[in-house]
C-alpha cells in the first residue's frame, strides 16, 4: 500500500472512532426503526440513494458499495432485498458495514463487506448489476482508475450510481475556496488544500489530516465517465451552516425552527437538521453534490 493510501486509510479510520464509536452497539429492532429514518431522510433530501437507486426494484439485485462508511447506505439496500457487497478501505468501516448484515441476517443470503481498496477491486469483470458510492472517490488517490475500476466489475447493461463533490457550488467557491483557501491562505502552496479544508466531524479533537479532496465541473464528469452511456447528472445538497464561522449561528436558529431528523444517526452519527425549502432549491442550483448516474452498455447481441 502507498504512503499516501495509509494517510487516507489514517484519516477515515480516525474520523469513524469520532463518528461512530457510540453509535455500533445497537439491537436489531433499534436498526430496523433507523433504517426507515435513513430512507425518509433520503426522500427530504432527494439523496440518489432513494432517486437514483431504484429501491423497489433491488431484490436479488448484485450491488456492490465502494465505501460504505458506517453501513447504512448497504444495510438499506440489503432490507429492500439487494445482495450488497461492500469495501472499504478502513477496516472499522467493513467491520461496522457486515455488523449490520449480520444483525438483519442478510449475511445468510450472501451479503458480505471487507477490506479493499476501490482502486483495485477483488472481484472479476461483470460481477454487479449496480455500483453505488456516496461521496468516497474523490477521496481515493486515482478518482480515474476507481471510476474505470466501477466499470470493468459492471455488468454489461450495469449502472454506476456516484457522487462526486460539485466545483460549480457555492460550497467550493464560497465556502471553500474564498473563506478557506482566500481569506485564510489555505489554496496557497498546497496542492491538497481542499482536504485540508474539509470533513472532520464527531466528538474528538481532529488529529489526522485528510489528504485528497476534489471537486469536478460539469466538463470534469463527462471525462471521468466517458465511457459510459446515457449519463445523468444533478445537483444537491445545500447548506448554510456550512458557511465557516457564521454558519454555527445559523446551525442554532435552524435547528430551532425545522429541528432535527433521526436519520442522520446511521450515517453521521447523530440526527440530521433539517434543511430549509430554500437550501432544498438552492441544492438543485449549486449544492455541493453531482448525484451520477451512467450505465455500462449491454454486451452488443444481448
Ligand atoms: C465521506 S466517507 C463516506 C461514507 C459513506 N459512503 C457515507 O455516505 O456515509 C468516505 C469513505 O470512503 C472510504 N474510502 C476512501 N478512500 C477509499 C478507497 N480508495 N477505497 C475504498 N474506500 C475508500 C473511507 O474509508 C470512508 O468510509
Amino acid at each position: 500500500m502507498t504512503e499516501e493510501k495509509k494517510d487516507i486509510q489514517a484519516f477515515w479510520g480516525a474520523l469513524y472512532d469520532s463518528l461512530y464509536a457510540d453509535t455500533t452497539d445497537i439491537t436489531r429492532e433499534q436498526l430496523l426503526v433507523a433504517l426507515d429514518a435513513l430512507e425518509d431522510m433520503f426522500r427530504l433530501r432527494e439523496h440518489m440513494a432513494v432517486v437514483e437507486m431504484p429501491l423497489a426494484d433491488l431484490n436479488g439485485k448484485r450491488v456492490l458499495e465502494i465505501g460504505p462508511g458506517a453501513g447504512g447506505h448497504s444495510a438499506l439496500f440489503a432490507h429492500h432485498g439487494a445482495i450488497v457487497t461492500a469495501i472499504d478501505i478502513t477496516e472499522a468501516r467493513a467491520e461496522a458495514t457486515a455488523a449490520k448484515f449480520k444483525l438483519l441476517g442478510v449475511d445468510e443470503r450472501g451479503c458480505r463487506a471487507m477490506q479493499g481498496d476501490a482502486e483495485k477491486l477483488p472481484f472479476p469483470d461483470d460481477s454487479f448489476d449496480i455500483v453505488y458510492s456516496n461521496g468516497v472517490l474523490h477521496h481515493t488517490s486515482d478518482t480515474g482508475k476507481a471510476v474505470d475500476e466501477a466499470w470493468r466489475v459492471l455488468k454489461p447493461g450495469g449502472r454506476a450510481v456516484i457522487m462526486l463533490y460539485c466545483k460549480s457550488s457555492w460550497h467550493y467557491w464560497i465556502n471553500m475556496w474564498l473563506c478557506v483557501g482566500v481569506l485564510k491562505g489555505k489554496a496557497f502552496g498546497d496542492i491538497n488544500w481542499l482536504g485540508r479544508a474539509t470533513e472532520w466531524g464527531g466528538k474528538d479533537a481532529q488529529t489526522v489530516e485528510n489528504p485528497i479532496t476534489r471537486c469536478y465541473t460539469r466538463g470534469g464528469i463527462g471525462e471521468l465517465f466517458g465511457r459510459y452511456k446515457n449519463l445523468s447528472l444533478r445537483k444537491g445538497e445545500f447548506y448554510f451552516y456550512l458557511i465557516p464561522k457564521l454558519g454555527r449561528f445559523y446551525r442554532r436558529w435552524q435547528i430551532k425552527r425545522y429541528g432535527t431528523h433521526p436519520g442522520g444517526f446511521l450515517v453521521y452519527g447523530e440526527p440530521w437538521p433539517m434543511q430549509s425549502p430554500l437550501e432544498r432549491w438552492l441544492g438543485r442550483i449549486m449544492g455541493f453534490a453531482w448525484f451520477i448516474s451512467a450505465e455500462k452498455p449491454p454486451s452488443p447481441g444481448s
